[in-house]
């Protein structure tokens, strides 16, 4: 239920860097270019890219106009719209999503601070890559360090939280983003100029026709809706700040772009490093943990160019695993009237028991798996591959078929202020085309076809 006084963003650079905030993160330094490393590089990046236009940036408005419109959090917001039993409850897959999303996320942003501590005290220096590789699997799967340093990053987060969406959310993002851009210049600049460059940045913008296959477009598609924060109640939350003035088609447009200039950045980053040292680019999750510090090591001034690195990953998880976290506190603090600070505890509290589980699960209990997948794992996969794609694609029907078409244009383009000329293409879109795709990528990742 909208609330009389809710809160609201000051500003469009703070709508803007809040949005960028959330969509910026792990998804980007760490997840894009290992996907890119193991999918064939410039081919991954060219399909990346048309997936991110065609589908990201329409689900990205589509999000927004749900939240602006209704100025509720994700759950509040379907009931809101609608009195058809079972779509009233949509909501719940997207803080649902979220929370278990947070659950493997704020573990491996916990790592980030134990690779700046040690870039801080000097222990990354001096090790050959099999140290970097052994030290990596013995921290990760260690009992107490993962934990306390997950219990660090919650505490940052929820005292963020607890200052409120304008002095919280906003203004950490408005020194945050811009910190965080200045770091990714810096170190490409440094990246670029290793004698590797060229044939890192033609791995990455050399497309290889031959490596596209239907498994390189479900991993751009996954790739896309995960990075720009897509299917888990993060851009329903965060517009339900936004102004009745804000651009919802320009606002999703900027951070579409934004987000995908920083994935390119820091694939920028990356390559030209790992050819540098002739290592191959495949090497999945490991890429930015164990071969980024061992690349740095060789370099000048290593331990300072890692301690960079991994602030500039922490600073991107952190506004990331923010807006995770508001997602589900404001679902708790307006559908169970408590305080903010009283539901912002409830889900920091919950969050970290979920990822005490999480992490002990990739060390001690590696032996404890579900379906073969450890719990770390499992939250992963149903995340990203059952509760986003098919909240998105219920979300596209929704917003489609239920929502009066001229409540629906009369938002997006502020009561006609706003040229919206693709607006009857738009909603072909979300009747047919955007459900019909992920239906079929759907069913092609959980192996029905
Ligand atoms: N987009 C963030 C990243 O790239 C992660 C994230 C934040 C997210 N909120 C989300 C992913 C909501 C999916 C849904 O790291």
């Amino acid at each position: 239920m909208p609330t009389k006084n809710r809160a609201s963003f000051g500003s469009r650079l703070g709508i803007i860097f809040a949005s960028v905030g959330s969509a910026v993160g792990l998804g980007n330094i760490w997840r894009f270019p290992y996907e890119t490393g193991q999918n064939g590089g410039g081919a991954f990046l060219l399909v990346y890219i048309i997936c991110v236009l065609c589908f990201g940036f329409p689900l990205m408005m589509t999000e927004f106009f749900i939240g602006r419109h209704t100025r509720s959090n994700a759950v509040g917001a379907f009931r809101a719209l609608t009195s058809k039993r079972g779509w009233r409850n949509l909501g719940y897959v997207g803080v649902l999503a979220a929370f278990l999303i947070l659950g493997f996320y704020s573990v491996v942003s916990g790592w980030t601070l134990e690779y700046i501590w040690q870039a801080l005290s000097g222990s990354l220096s001096g090790k050959t890559a099999e140290m970097f590789m052994a030290d990596f699997e013995a921290f990760s799967g260690s009992i107490v360090r993962p934990i306390l340093w997950l219990a660090i990053f919650l505490v940052i987060t929820h005292l963020i939280i607890i200052s409120g969406v304008r002095k919280g959310i906003e203004q950490s993002a408005k020194w945050m983003m811009p910190l965080l851009f200045l770091i990714l210049i810096v170190l490409c600049i440094r990246s670029l100029t290793l004698p590797g460059a060229k044939e890192g940045l033609q791995f990455l913008f050399q497309p290889d026709f031959s490596k596209i296959s239907s498994g390189v477009v479900l991993s751009a598609l996954g790739q896309a809706f995960f990075s720009l924060s897509i299917g888990a109640a993060c851009m329903i939350t965060y517009s339900s700040y936004f102004t009745r003035e804000t651009n919802i088609p320009k606002t999703a447009l900027s951070v579409t772009l934004l987000d995908t200039m920083v994935a390119i950045l820091a694939g920028i980053i990356i390559f030209p490093a790992v050819f540098n040292f002739g290592i191959a680019p495949t090497q999945g999750p490991n890429l930015v943990f164990v071969t980024l510090p061992n690349i740095f090591e060789q370099l000048p001034w290593g331990s300072v160019w890692a301690f960079f690195f991994f602030l500039l990953l922490a600073l991107a998880a952190l506004t990331s695993v923010i807006s995770l976290h508001e997602s589900v506190t404001a679902y708790v603090e307006e559908q169970y009237n408590l305080t903010r600070s009283r539901a912002a505890l409830w889900v920091s509290g919950s969050v970290f028991a979920l990822g005490i589980v999480a992490s002990l699960s990739i060390g001690i209990w590696k032996a404890h798996t579900l379906f073969g997948l450890t719990l770390f794992d499992l939250l992963d996969y149903t995340t990203a591959k059952i509760l986003m794609p098919l909240g998105s694609m219920l979300v596209c029907l929704f917003v489609g078929w239920l929502v009066d078409r001229k409540t629906l244009q009369d938002d997006l383009t502020n009561q006609g202020k706003i040229r919206m000329r693709l607006f009857p293409f738009f909603v072909v879109f979300l009747k047919y085309i955007a459900p019909i795709i992920i239906a079929l990528i759907f069913l092609n990742e959980i192996g029905l076809f």
